[in-house]
C-alpha cells in the first residue's frame, strides 16, 4: 500500500497544500488499490461484492465508488474479532476496540505502517490547531481500547511535542499537572475541559490563569457556543478533531486554528461521500451532491490491517469546500448521530441544539441532560439544566421560561425545563451521556 513520506513535522505535509485535482489522482489510484485489495484478502468483501454485481475493475472514475456496498459496525461485529484484518495477524502491531456497550465490541487493528500513517495525520490536526515541535501537551483522552489516547499520544510524539501520558479522569491530579508541568496545550474532549475548567474554578484556581493556549477537542458532539464557552473561560484557542476507530481514531479531519471553520478531512488518505441517512439509495445514485446535509460515509485510501470500504460513520454533516486547505474539503459541525436523534412527537432533535439554544441564554450554564419519557402513548422531553453560579432565583426561572420559548420557536417540540442546582449534574470523564431514555423499550 501507500507509504506516506517523511517531512518535517514543523511544515505542513506536502498533500495539505496540493490541488484539487493532484489530490483526486492520488485518491484515484489509491482506491483502486484498496478496492482490489480489500476484494483479494478480506472475504467479507468479496461476498459483498459479488452478492452485489461489481467488481474492483468497475472502479473507472472516482465517483464510480457509489456502485460499492457500504460497510457497517454490524459487519464489523459479525466478523469478530479478527475476521475483517487484511493481514496475517503477525503484521498486526495494535489492536483497538470500541467500548461496545450493546454487543460485541467492535475490533479494529494496525500494522505499523498504519501506526505510522495515523501518528502523521494526528500531527497535521495538532499543528494546523496552533500546536508546534517542541511544546508541552497534556493528553487527557483516555488511554487504553480506546482510540484517543493513543491516538493522540503518538501523533504528539511525531510531532516534536513533550506529551504528558495524563489519559482521563483523576480531575485533581489533572489540575495539579497543569499547574506544575505548565503544558501549552491540551487534548481531551470538550464536555471534559468543561470539568477541569469547573473544578479550577472550585478550587480557587482561575483557569484563563494556566499556561494552556490550545485545545484540541474531539470524539463528542460540540457547538460554536460550546467553542466560545471553552476559549473565554479558559483563555486559549480551541480547534476540533473528529475521527472513530472503524475509519482510524482520532485525526481523520482536524480543523485549522486560523479559520476555525471545520475540520478539513485529509483527503489524501480517505475518500468521504454524504448521503441520504433514512433511506440511503443502492448502486450508483447513492450519493448526495456537496453542500446537502446527511450522513458521512468514509472510504480508507491507504490502511492495510484493516482497510474500510464505504464505510457508514452515522454521523450527520455537510460536505463543504476546502479553506485553510484549499484541495481538501472541509466537512461541517457534526449535528449528531442518526441514531441518537430524538424523535419527540414528529420533530427531529438533537442534544447539540439544545447545547446551541441554552448557552446563548446569559443565565444557563453548558451543564444539561436530556431526559425522556412517555405517558400513555405521548412522549415528554425534560431539560434538566444548571444555571450560572452567580444568578438569582428571578433569573432562574426566567431562563427556565426563555428556554422553553426558544426550542419552541426553533426547533418546534414543546419540552419541560427543570432547573436544577449548580453542581447537582453528573460530570463528564469522557465523551458525555446528554439523553437518558426512561421510555419504555419497544
Ligand atoms: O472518538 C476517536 C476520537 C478520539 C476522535 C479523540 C477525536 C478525538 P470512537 O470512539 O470510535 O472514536 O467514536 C467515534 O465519535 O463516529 C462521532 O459520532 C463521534 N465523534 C468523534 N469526533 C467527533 C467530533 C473516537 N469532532 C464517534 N465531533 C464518531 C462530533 C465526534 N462527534
Amino acid at each position: 500500500m501507500a507509504d506516506t513520506a517523511a517531512h518535517d513535522p514543523s511544515q505542513l505535509d506536502p498533500a495539505e497544500t496540493m490541488g484539487r485535482d493532484e489530490l483526486e489522482a492520488i485518491q484515484l489510484t489509491r482506491l483502486k488499490q484498496t478496492l482490489a485489495y480489500a476484494y483479494e484478502r478480506v472475504p467479507l468483501y468479496q461476498r459483498k461484492f459479488d452478492d452485489a454485481g461489481v467488481h474492483p475493475t468497475d472502479l473507472v472514475e472516482l465517483d464510480d465508488l457509489a456502485k460499492f456496498p457500504f460497510t457497517t459496525k454490524e459487519d464489523l461485529r459479525q466478523e469478530y474479532p479478527f475476521g475483517m484484518f487484511a493481514v496475517p495477524q503477525s503484521e498486526v502491531v495494535r489492536i483497538h476496540a470500541s467500548s461496545g456497550t450493546t454487543g460485541r465490541p467492535t475490533v479494529v487493528g494496525y500494522t505499523q505502517n498504519d501506526i505510522n500513517v495515523w501518528a502523521a495525520l494526528v500531527a497535521r490536526c495538532m499543528r494546523a490547531s496552533g500546536i508546534r515541535p517542541g511544546m508541552k501537551v497534556h493528553n487527557a483522552y483516555g488511554y487504553g481500547l480506546f482510540t484517543g489516547g493513543l491516538g493522540a499520544h503518538y501523533g504528539a510524539e511525531a510531532l516534536g511535542t513533550t506529551v504528558i501520558p495524563m489519559s482521563g479522569g483523576q480531575t485533581e491530579k489533572q489540575i495539579q499537572l497543569i499547574q506544575d508541568f505548565e503544558p501549552d496545550a491540551i487534548m481531551c474532549t470538550p464536555t471534559y475541559l468543561l470539568t477541569i475548567m469547573d473544578a479550577m474554578e472550585h478550587r480557587g484556581i482561575d483557569p484563563r490563569s494556566t499556561s494552556l493556549k490550545f485545545a484540541v477537542c474531539g470524539a463528542e458532539p460540540w457547538t460554536e457556543e460550546m467553542r466560545h464557552e471553552l476559549e473565554t473561560g479558559l483563555d486559549l484557542q480551541a480547534c476540533d478533531i473528529y475521527g472513530l476507530s472503524e475509519v482510524m481514531g482520532p485525526g481523520v479531519a482536524g480543523e485549522s486554528v486560523e479559520t476555525k471553520d471545520g475540520n478539513h478531512i485529509w483527503e489524501d488518505h480517505f475518500r468521504p461521500e454524504i448521503i441520504d441517512p433514512f433511506n440511503p439509495a443502492a448502486g450508483p445514485d447513492s450519493v448526495l451532491a456537496d453542500g446537502t446535509p446527511g450522513e458521512l460515509v468514509f472510504t480508507s485510501l491507504t490502511k492495510e490491517a484493516l482497510p474500510i470500504i464505504r464505510y457508514r460513520t452515522k454521523d450527520l454533516t455537510t460536505l463543504l469546500p476546502g479553506t485553510a486547505r484549499p484541495g481538501m474539503r472541509r466537512m461541517a459541525r457534526i449535528t449528531g448521530r442518526s441514531d441518537d436523534m430524538i424523535i419527540l412527537r414528529g420533530v427531529n432533535l438533537f442534544p447539540s441544539q439544545v447545547e446551541e439554544i441554552a448557552l446563548r441564554i446569559p443565565a444557563l450554564s453548558p451543564h444539561f441532560q436530556l431526559e425522556l419519557t412517555r405517558t400513555g402513548r405521548l412522549d415528554a422531553m425534560t431539560i434538566r439544566i444548571e444555571p450560572r453560579e452567580n444568578t438569582t432565583p428571578a433569573d432562574r426561572t426566567a431562563a427556565a421560561a426563555e428556554l422553553k420559548s426558544q426550542i419552541k420557536i426553533h426547533i418546534g417540540s414543546s419540552c419541560a425545563v427543570d432547573v436544577v442546582e449548580p453542581g447537582s449534574l453528573e460530570r463528564s470523564n469522557g465523551k458525555l451521556r446528554r439523553i437518558y431514555d426512561l421510555r419504555p423499550k419497544p
